[in-house]
């Protein structure tokens, strides 16, 4: 994307004057790090870490999902044993598996929610409306798909468009933190609260856990990842006034792929 694209980007998502390089939030509280202060290197938050269930009290297809997806060595197997699984109802009603895309060497990764009907039909994740805004907010820091990895919390599309149930988030969740683990990405985008409240076991809702950097634990992993939770694009479709908030969460992972991750 060229640079007047982009700036006609963040004119439509009301940054229509350069007072500074990053947004300041003068009404957030005083106990909560200010946004575009958050250091890249240190992140704000201490560890929170995935609760799964314990092995000997989660339902069958939950123990079966985090036995099958911990045995997977690479990501070809992760897929593999994910178009196998059949404890999850929602394989059963989807078009088609939708795993990744994008480069999974790239030290960056997004997760999402949920596949809808044009992901569903193409097996891709952000394909449909939300993904051409998305790719659309990536292009206007200088990402696009070579640059970060992408995919969701649930791989099939649940019928209709519905929230996947709990059982449903509890099932598909080992994959997910397998994919993390394999990946091993430097930095970790979460969009939307879905993807947020599965990946960091936390209840606070996404309005207030966004705009900041936060260490997730990650089972498998050495050290907890860097992680940005940030407004679902679907939400900033449907909610203006929210583009702000998410143009602000932009520079913060810019700023921080800057300062660390300089090839990207
Ligand atoms: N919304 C998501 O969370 N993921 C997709 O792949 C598409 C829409």
């Amino acid at each position: 994307m060229d640079a007047l694209t982009a700036l006609r980007l963040q004119i439509e998502w009301g940054a229509d004057e350069a007072l500074d390089e990053a947004p300041v939030d003068r009404f957030a509280h005083a106990d909560r790090p200010r946004q575009g202060h958050a250091p890249a290197r240190a992140p704000a938050a201490p560890p929170s870490r995935p609760m799964p269930p314990p092995s000997g009290s989660a339902p069958g297809p939950v123990l079966r999902a985090q036995e099958v997806a911990a045995a997977a060595r690479t990501l070809e197997e992760l897929r593999a044993v994910l178009a196998g699984f059949d404890g999850c109802p929602l394989a059963a009603t989807a078009t088609n598996l939708v795993f990744a895309d994008g480069n999974p060497n790239a030290g960056l990764m997004l997760v999402g929610e949920g596949p809808g009907a044009e992901e569903d039909r193409v097996g891709k994740p952000f394909v449909g409306p939300s993904g051409q805004l998305l790719d659309r907010m990536l292009a206007s820091i200088g990402l696009d798909r070579t640059r970060l990895l992408i995919t969701n919390l649930i791989p099939w599309r649940p019928p209709g468009n519905r929230n996947p149930t709990d059982n449903e988030v509890l099932t598909c969740l080992p994959f997910l933190l397998r994919h993390i683990a394999l990946v091993g990405p430097r930095r970790l985008v979460l969009l939307g609260g879905l993807a947020t409240r599965a990946v960091t076991a936390s209840t606070v809702g996404i309005r207030r856990m966004r705009g900041r950097w936060i260490a997730v634990t990650i089972p498998g992993l050495p050290a907890p990842v860097p992680t940005l939770p940030m407004l679902h694009p679907a939400y900033l479709l449907r909610t203006a006034g929210a583009k702000r908030e998410a143009w602000a969460d932009l520079i913060l992972l810019r700023r921080s792929l800057n300062a660390e991750m300089s090839d990207l």
